[in-house]
């Protein structure tokens, strides 16, 4: 199927991002017109759900023409973590048929004008990483301590699960429909960032082509990271319990096969 004609969805979680999902919309607009966006949000104290409802019904009079809507709002009870929302926003896509479903910030961090590439890939891809750790990725503007946690969490993950990626834990990506498909999503518990290991996890368990695209994250300028202490100790625990449980069962394999 050609890029074009391919239905793409960009599912965007939110919690407090008011003064940045403006901004956000608008580059996609700009950059990936053709593609439709999915806001979820978590019932944001600052009004960021009211908000995006208001641009999605502007939107949907300025165009008028019979098109479709481009910006669909969901909007959940409370914050109940980025992977949750992720899954909702994911099993939207799916029963509205979209081809490629897109995982992005609201923050800017994720600028709209690498989306192309990212899309591009998935002719030969079933996802596609937006990769801050392959040569041509780059980070911009983080402090030290982040830097640090994100090449540490990149390393141990590739050691404990054995999987040759640069960025499992990066939060900008294009899956095939197809592949969502296949995974079983219902029962990815992940709630918060590691989430998107979860995700690489399966994708690659699931023998899926799975490639990197060097994109630049831009540390945002306004509001704050929902990245917590708690984040970071659910993402260390379920990755090493994972590692633990693939390397059990290569155990048993070889076991098993050293009998016969
Ligand atoms: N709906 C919802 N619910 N959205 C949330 C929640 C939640 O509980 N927590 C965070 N978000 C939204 C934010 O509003 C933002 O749009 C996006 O998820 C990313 O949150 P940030 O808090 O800005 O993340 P970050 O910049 O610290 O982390 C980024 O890098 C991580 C890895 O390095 C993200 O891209 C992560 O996905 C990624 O794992
Ligand atoms: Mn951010």
């Amino acid at each position: 199927m050609t890029e074009s004609a391919q239905r793409v969805l960009v599912v965007v979680p939110t919690y407090d991002e008011r003064e940045n999902l403006p901004g956000a919309l608008e580059r996609l607009r700009t950059h990936v017109p053709q593609a439709d966006v999915l806001v979820v949000d978590d019932g944001s104290p600052d009004g960021t759900g009211e908000l995006a409802e208001k641009i999605a019904e502007a939107e949907a009079a300025e165009t008028a023409d019979g098109r479709s809507q481009r910006v669909h709002v969901l909007h959940r009870a409370g914050k109940l973590g980025l992977g949750t929302a992720y899954v909702a926003g994911f099993g939207w896509a799916l029963e509205r048929g979209y081809d490629v479903v897109v995982e992005m910030d609201a923050d800017g961090s994720h600028r709209a004008e690498d989306l192309p590439a990212l899309l591009a890939a998935t002719d030969h891809a079933d996802l596609v990483l937006g990769s801050r750790w392959v040569p041509g990725g780059s980070v911009v503007n983080w402090p030290t301590s982040r830097l640090l946690l994100s090449r540490g969490a990149n390393t141990y993950t590739r050691i404990a699960l054995g999987i040759p990626l640069h960025d499992a834990t990066g939060g900008f990506r294009a899956y095939r429909a197809t592949l969502l498909d296949d995974l079983t999503l219902q029962d990815v518990a992940s709630q918060g960032y590691c989430f998107q290991v979860d995700m690489a996890w399966r994708a690659v368990r699931a023998g899926a082509r799975v490639v990197e695209v060097p994109i630049t994250f831009v540390e945002r300028e306004l509001g704050r990271s929902k990245m917590s202490r708690a984040i970071v100790v659910e993402a260390l625990v379920n990755v090493t319990r994972w590692g633990i449980a693939e390397r059990s069962r290569r155990l048993a394999g070889a076991f098993r096969r050293s009998r016969v």
